[in-house]
């Protein structure tokens, strides 16, 4: 099943921003005015439908690649535990190396996270993961590169393919004793950056985003330190 067919069963309804304004504080003046009536009709029938995050995606999903597990096999020399970069609820995550299509331009280092297959609600959050990353776009949000899904006899493999963030999370960071303390100022432009990603969400987008699963080990860390979002499983709009 392709993750458009998939859609049908993860109807994620919105309303749009406008709209929400409009019914919470719009004073009814169609009562104290009959002249403004025809100018108030002329403007809500020009008002775009809202779209769901899964109609937005079905314009923009050939940015995502779809991955063959093979492929993937072979990037992480066969999920091996030393290219393991960590774990957590949905399934481990491992460092890999996709090679370009016809040996032209260099290897890109990827995080492939591979869902684990007793996860009760793995592959619901793997599908909003999918739909809501391959529609949006900030430099403070972790960026999915493509996907594996296939749905074998005996169970189900399901992957995400981010771009690769070298200096791992904000968690990392913190707790654990072997790494640097990180200095104030770069702490200071790890909150800005977390919190403009979050502003996006929030106030950025047609579609206004409840993130839900903001903590430290969901802050990632490019080459320069700056922060980006993961873990979109759970948002709500
Ligand atoms: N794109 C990435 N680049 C580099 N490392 C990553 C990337 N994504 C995740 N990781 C590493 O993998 C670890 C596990 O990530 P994952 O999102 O699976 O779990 P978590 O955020 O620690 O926990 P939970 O599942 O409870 O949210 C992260 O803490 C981080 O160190
Ligand atoms: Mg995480």
């Amino acid at each position: 099943m392709s993750v458009t067919t998939q859609a049908c069963i993860f109807p994620f309804k919105f309303k749009s921003k406008k709209k929400r304004k409009e019914s919470k504080s719009a004073p009814d003046l169609r009562n104290k005015s009959d002249s403004l009536t025809p100018v108030l009709d002329r403007a809500s029938k020009s008002l775009p439908s809202p779209r769901s995050i899964p109609e937005l995606y079905k314009e923009k999903e050939q940015n995502l690649k779809v991955f063959s597990l093979q492929e993937l096999r072979d990037s992480t020399n066969g999920f091996s535990r030393l290219q393991k970069l960590g774990e957590g609820g949905f399934g481990s995550v491992y460092k890999g190396i996709i090679k370009p299509k016809n040996g032209k331009g260099s290897p890109i280092l990827v995080a492939i996270k591979k869902l684990n297959p007793h996860s009760l609600q793995g592959h619901k959050q793997w599908l909003a993961e999918v739909q809501f990353l391959g529609v949006v776009n900030h430099p403070n949000l972790v960026k999915l590169l493509g996907y594996c899904s296939v749905d074998g006899e005996r169970r189900i493999q399901r992957l995400l393919v981010y771009e690769y963030m070298p200096n791992r999370s904000l968690e990392d960071h913190l707790f654990n004793r072997a790494l640097n303390p990180l200095p104030w100022i770069t702490r200071l432009q790890i909150m800005l950056g977390a919190a403009q990603g979050l502003a996006y969400l929030h106030e950025g987008l047609e579609v206004q985003v409840i993130y839900r699963d903001f903590k430290s080990s969901n802050v990632l860390l490019d080459e320069d330190f700056k922060p980006k979002l993961s873990d979109f499983g759970l948002v709500i709009y």
